[in-house]
């Protein structure tokens, strides 16, 4: 229990114990927010505005709305760390795009969340300062582990924000060499030359279940099925879908304002959308 430590929730300083946001709350459920960090020694805040203009360029760069302008922002953060105990302190601003029924892309107009907290800020000890600090190097992994359902998904919600403005329904994302891997919330798959094609599992696509179910039908009636790297310059490709779990398997008629194949829903994708029903309905007699 932290009595003493107040928190600033959306307009109200309340308890830190009691403070509390929506379980919809899109930075739980998507990471879809930002966030700020400035120090304050002994009631002075060091170079507040620098952290103020990031604030604000982080808000712009995901497309959410300042739910303050940045003179009271700095009022809330004075406010806050003289509401809390420590003379050295770190206060974090954290905003969200707010509370809403769980869609990638945002439903509405929302109110962005604003929390606003102090922390002590911990002077490192003389001893530590002369010893200094121990490092590693790893690869640059930031985020390159599309295998884990993750709930870090501020780039899809941005990728369905994009597609969402393009008057699209999905994006897909290509690597550097131009493979196609996978849609912000969706596996595809392409038809090409007759064969069921889709990205391999790698670190680059989340292995999806309905991905699975399709492929599975595919082969047990006969498709052939290939799980290779694929690019969307290949001559063959007659048919595009893309699959989950909301979905099943869905048709891709346009890419990029360019039909696919001949723009209509593919012959193909149809047959494994209703053997993947035929499937889901033997589940459910059984
Ligand atoms: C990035 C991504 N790929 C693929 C899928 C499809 O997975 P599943 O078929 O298990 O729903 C999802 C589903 O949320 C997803 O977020």
């Amino acid at each position: 229990m932290n009595p003493t430590l107040t928190a600033y929730v959306n307009g109200q300083f309340m308890s830190l114990d009691d403070a509390t946001i929506h379980i919809e709350d899109r930075g739980f459920q998507f990471a879809d927010g930002i966030y700020e960090v400035v120090a304050c020694f002994g009631g002075h805040f060091l170079d507040l505005d620098a952290h103020l203009a990031r604030l604000q360029r982080s808000c712009d760069g995901v497309n959410i709305p300042l739910p303050c302008s940045l003179d009271e922002m700095a009022v809330l953060i004075q406010e806050t760390y003289e509401r809390n105990p420590y003379a050295d302190a770190m206060i974090y601003v954290q905003i969200t795009r707010g509370a809403s029924p769980r869609s990638h892309l945002p439903q509405g107009k929302l109110t962005p969340t604003l929390i606003v907290t102090s922390r002590h800020l911990p002077q490192p000890s003389n001893e530590k300062i002369a010893t200094g600090v121990r490092g590693i190097t790893l690869q640059d992994i930031r985020w390159k582990h599309c295998e884990i359902k993750s709930i870090a998904l501020l780039a899809s919600v941005m990728g369905k924000q994009e597609a969402h403005a393009r008057h699209a329904d999905e994006a897909f994302w290509l690597n550097e060499q131009g493979h196609v891997l996978e849609g912000c919330s969706t596996n595809i798959l392409a038809i090409i030359d007759g064969v069921l094609v889709t990205h391999p599992l790698d670190h680059q696509v989340l292995g999806g279940i309905t991905r699975k179910m399709a492929l599975n039908v595919a082969k047990a009636h006969g498709l052939a099925v290939m799980e290779r790297a694929w690019t969307l310059d290949e001559a063959g490709i007659t048919e595009m879908m893309m699959s989950s779990t909301t979905n099943a398997v869905m048709p891709i008629t346009t890419l990029n304002d360019t039909s696919v194949g001949d723009g209509k829903a593919g012959k193909t994708t149809l047959r494994i959308r209703q053997w993947m029903i035929e499937e889901m309905e033997r589940l459910r007699a059984a």
